[in-house]
């Protein structure tokens, strides 16, 4: 493959830093593979680099309408995706700040709720919407998705000098992978992952992390919020996979309502989950004084190979 594969979406909670972590937990051989929190895509187009899915398919949900419309598009249309996104790139490069506000408040927004008004089909997501959409992402505060209360997507812009709007390269690449038969796109809820995952398949879990303390209010950067009672219906979802002998890997914060549902659980520990702490960098927060080393959850079944006696 000539360009190697990673997300073309900045994502909050995106896990590039975390992949040789995750790596470890990989298991030798994937049936279908399930991405249910997919966000930015970071596990998926890893495993893909890694040839590690094999044709078996992949099934990438998230409850974000406009990030799955984005990626049916870049998919399934992505020479009309590029002609959108080539003016906007050339547009910022002239008018920075000045074009992401008017793209944002007089193109995206109106076209956005113009599709949501016809009933928000994510078949007739329209391609400039997805233009718009990684435009926006690219050039906008640290890649926020966030709308108010009347729906509307208010991120402001980013301080970028030169942002990358436009990478046909990666883009094309992206769009293979997201179009090939195997790979299906769903805007659902995590739980639905219970309907389709069979023994022997893989399903990586990253949701939207709790506060590890009141002020790293990570749930306010994240749509309608990811609440205890939606962790605790993770933790359910997660162990009824591990009974099925479906391999499970879950990355999640380390706050102690979180903790408390894999650690020293009777439950997880009968399904065979294991629990551990890694360090990990989040770029989320603003105050580079707050953004240094913090902990992360990593859940599996998954035995790691220096477990296994491999290494
Ligand atoms: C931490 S991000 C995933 C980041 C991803 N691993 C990456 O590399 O970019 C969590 C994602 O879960 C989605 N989400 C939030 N609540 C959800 C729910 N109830 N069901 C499915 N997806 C949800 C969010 O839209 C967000 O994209």
């Amino acid at each position: 493959m000539a360009v190697k594969l990673r997300p073309f979406l900045k994502w909050v909670g995106g896990k590039r830093q975390l992949l040789p972590e995750l790596r470890r937990y990989y298991p030798a051989s994937i049936g279908r593979y399930f991405e249910p929190f997919v966000g930015s895509g970071a596990v998926f187009f890893d495993l893909l680099n890694r040839d590690r899915i094999n044709g078996h398919g992949a099934v990438l949900g998230d409850d974000n309408a406009d990030l799955i419309g984005c990626y049916r598009r870049v998919g399934h249309s992505l020479a009309e995706v590029l002609a959108a996104l080539e003016p906007l790139a050339e547009e910022h490069a002239r008018r920075g700040r000045e074009c992401y506000l008017e793209v944002r408040d007089r193109r995206f927004n109106p076209m956005r709720a113009a599709w949501r008004d016809r009933g928000a089909n994510l078949d007739e997501y329209p391609a400039e919407l997805a233009a718009m959409l990684i435009y926006l992402n690219r050039t906008g505060y640290n890649g926020l998705f966030r709308v108010n209360a009347s729906g509307e997507f208010n991120v402001p812009p980013g301080r970028y000098d030169k942002p990358k709007i436009l990478d046909r390269a990666l883009l094309t690449a992206a769009s293979q992978a997201l179009a090939s038969p195997g790979v299906t796109l769903r805007h659902w809820a995590f739980d639905r992952v219970l309907d389709e995952a069979r023994e022997g398949d893989f399903v990586y879990f990253d949701p939207p992390y709790a506060p590890v303390s009141a002020t790293a209010n990570f749930r306010a950067y994240t749509g309608r919020g990811f609440s205890d009672r939606d962790q605790e219906t993770l933790q359910r979802v997660v162990i009824e996979l591990a009974r099925r002998g479906v391999n499970v890997l879950l990355s999640n914060s380390t706050a102690a309502s979180v903790a408390g549902l894999y650690e020293n659980n009777r439950d997880a520990r009968d399904a065979g989950l294991g629990a551990v702490r890694v360090p990990a960098r989040r770029s989320i927060n603003s105050n580079a004084t707050r953004r240094g080393a913090v902990e992360e959850l990593v859940v599996s079944n998954v035995e790691p190979p220096e477990a296994a006696g491999i290494l």
